[in-house]
């Protein structure tokens, strides 16, 4: 399936990524959990362009309207920790949407294979339906390939989008690799990870930027 780079054009995507990547701004939290919130919007309002829609007839004060309405809810999953401001942007668009948790833990950072575990799930049945799963940080792509697989408990969805801020050039292809149904949506592409699994130039630390640093 197709990856979208949605930031490949300029738009306010653009304007809150750079905000986003940049150091000084960072430094106020409060800033950086708005705009990843902002780019959750935006990044969903991209995917809903791809959604099933149906036609419908409103009542305006003035007569009847021919409307596009969405066909049924999509399933939000949010990877914690980072994944939930990105998270609320994504429900501002869909606000009628499922949501679902997963936590996913990374245990080693001594190369590439950075091991992650996954150990608390909270999601509906997902059997036939629309889900997209959210990690604003596709870095070696495990968090992502391991949540998903281990949503899969809760039934096999109908679609599957996978929705990030910024994706290593490795993490990406990880993901396209194994799971190749995923319409990938992403806001840029970076070239470099770390060997402790970092998105190089990225933004640093997204869960530690938001919510404060969990070491040190
Ligand atoms: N998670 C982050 O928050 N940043 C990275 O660069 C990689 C993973």
């Amino acid at each position: 399936m197709a990856v979208h780079v949605v930031g490949d054009r300029p738009s306010l995507l653009t304007q809150v990524l750079a905000e986003l990547r940049n150091e000084k701004l960072q430094k106020d939290r409060h800033r950086f959990r708005w705009n990843l919130q902002r780019a959750g919007f935006l990044l969903a309002y991209e995917i809903s362009r791809q959604l099933p829609y149906l036609d419908a007839e409103v009542r305006t004060p003035l007569g009847q309207a021919t409307v596009k309405v969405l066909a049924e809810p999509p399933i939000l999953v949010s990877i914690l920790r980072a994944g939930n401001a990105f998270l609320a942007g994504a429900m501002e668009a869909f606000d009628f949407a499922d949501v679902g948790f997963v936590a996913a833990y990374r245990t080693e950072h001594t190369n590439r294979e950075v091991e992650v575990q996954v150990d608390y799930l909270a999601v509906p049945s997902l059997a036939g339906r629309i889900v997209i799963l959210l990690d604003p940080m596709l870095a070696t792509g495990s968090s992502v390939i391991l949540s998903y697989e281990a949503l899969l408990f809760r039934g096999q969805p109908r679609q599957l989008f996978i929705m990030a801020l910024i994706a290593s050039e490795y993490g990406l292809k990880a993901v396209q690799k194994r799971l190749p149904e995923a319409e990938i949506y992403v806001g840029a592409v970076d070239k470099e990870l770390t060997a402790r699994g970092y998105i190089v130039p990225g933004l640093g630390d997204a869960g530690d930027l938001a919510y404060g640093a969990l070491h040190g």
